[in-house]
């Protein structure tokens, strides 16, 4: 096949190098050239006027249910979507590999097959048989999910072709090439492209695309971020790795609310949907230890209980210790300072280290209260009681602020069996079922517990 011509083109300034050059001849950035297929000039149709390629029609006249959602059938990820995949539309997963991308794809796209739709699974980077193998053990066989093991562009458009699905599901977008374009695969104009044509393809047939992406650490690798105003909903698949709890976050959704919560458990059979998380992360709790205080936290929507530890130990170090796993360390300096200025509790001279159990990140302001009273519980020596929650936000000066949903969070509280929840004073009157203790500032919150010493 005859390459087409490609140039290096600035983003920034739109200066272009016939080859790549680390310095933009423009501007004189550095490594923002990004190969482009060249234009060439007949189509340079922008003072010209064309009959429109779909008729514009009065809003009232569009079908509202081209857009409806079909669920996949795992139900976590439905929750995510507003219901499922829309047909024609592009879906972005991203995450770090090996957290189970693959995994929940090939789950829901036998899910798929077994309701009567024709899945295509494409992989670049899994060959048929492994990917059969590990179908077999996750149970999802099925006689209408097909597997291609394609990375260039034509041979995966001619896959499609050869199945006509309804979903297709592209592991990973970082493997396509387009063959015409001599950047290397996972390359800023490699997936843009690739993903351009997937996209249009989506469209024309009317199927629903996943792209999967990989992210690394930092998030800001060449691929998932170049594509987020390209497809239609990005997914974010978090978790640790030594932990089974996955979150799955909604970046972007054209489809609907972009504020829910899919939350999954990998065990050995593929992952499995958690759709009591307060239930679980408690589980384990032993209650009446100084140093725990569980608090009512929001991811999203979706309220979730957490306990938070705090440990205080006699420093040997110059400089004490503060480890803060899943809370925030900023913020933990933050409480100790508040605690140490305005409610007299110092914490010089020991290590302190503050977690939230299950593997979770708990960084909205909301766990505060909670945070300062674990850190005061471990330092004191004093438990709080079994079945109280704290919630809300730590001021500079000492004051307590009710935070956003508090009436959810303490409705889940009471449904897990919590009878007292200890909340600024502004608080919302609590849901049935939860008494609340209201304070005003921090060093009140720690004196009603009765962990003031004299
Ligand atoms: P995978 O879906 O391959 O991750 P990704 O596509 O995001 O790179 O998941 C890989 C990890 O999941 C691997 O470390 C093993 C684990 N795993 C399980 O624990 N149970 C299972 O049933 C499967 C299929 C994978
Ligand atoms: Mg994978």
């Amino acid at each position: 096949m005859a390459k087409v011509r490609t140039v290096f083109q600035c983003p920034d300034c739109g200066a272009s190098a016939p080859k790549w050059v680390g310095q933009c001849p423009g501007c004189e950035a550095w490594g923002t050239l990004i190969e482009q297929v060249q234009d060439d000039g007949r189509a340079n149709g922008a003072n010209s006027v064309l009959a429109p390629t779909t008729a514009p029609v009065p809003i009232g006249e569009v079908d509202p249910t081209e857009f409806t959602p079909r669920p996949t059938g795992i139900s976590e990820l439905d929750r995510v979507l507003g219901g499922g995949l829309v047909p024609g539309s592009v879906t972005l997963l991203g995450g770090e590999p090996g957290i189970g991308k693959s995994t929940v794809l090939l789950q829901a796209a036998a899910e798929v097959a077994a309701d009567g739709r024709q899945v295509l699974y494409i992989s670049g980077e899994e060959s048929p048989q492994q990917i059969r193998l590990r179908a077999e053990r996750l149970g999802s066989m099925h006689e209408r999910l097909y597997l291609a093991s394609e990375t260039a562009m034509p041979q995966v458009l001619g896959a499609i072709d050869a199945v006509t699905p309804d979903l297709v599901v592209v592991d990973s977008v970082q493997t396509l090439i387009n063959p015409d374009l001599s950047s290397a695969p996972g390359s800023v104009a490699q997936v843009r492209d690739c993903s351009h044509r997937l996209v249009t393809e989506a469209k024309r047939r009317g199927c629903a695309v996943v792209l999967v992406g990989h992210v690394t650490k930092e998030g800001s690798i060449a691929g998932p971020r170049v594509l987020e105003h390209v497809v239609d909903t990005v997914l974010a698949f978090e978790g640790d790795r030594h932990h089974a709890l996955r979150l799955l976050r909604v970046v972007k959704h054209r489809f609907g609310s972009s504020q829910e919560l899919g939350l999954f458990e990998m065990t050995s059979t593929g992952l499995r949907g958690v759709p009591d998380p307060s239930g679980m992360f408690l589980a384990d709790r032993r209650p009446g230890v100084a140093g725990s205080v569980v608090v009512p936290t929001m991811e999203g929507v979706r309220p979730m209980l957490v306990e938070l530890q705090a440990l205080a130990v006699l420093s040997h170090l110059p400089t004490p210790r503060r480890s803060a796993q899943g809370v925030d360390g900023g913020r933990l300096a933050l409480i100790l300072a508040v605690l140490e200025q305005r409610a007299h509790i110092s914490t010089a001279g020991v290590d302190v280290y503050a977690l939230a159990v299950g593997g979770v990140k708990v960084v909205e302001p909301g766990v505060d209260l909670a945070l300062a009273l674990a850190v005061v519980s471990a330092v004191t020596d004093v438990p709080l009681p079994a079945d109280l929650v704290a919630c809300g936000e730590v001021g500079l000066g000492g004051e307590l602020r009710q935070v956003a949903h508090t009436p959810r969070r303490l409705a889940e509280a009471a449904r897990l069996g919590f009878k007292r929840a200890i909340v600024p004073f502004s608080a919302p009157a609590a849901p049935a079922g939860i008494t609340t203790v209201k304070v005003g500032t921090l060093l009140d919150a720690v004196d009603r517990m009765g962990m003031l010493r004299s």
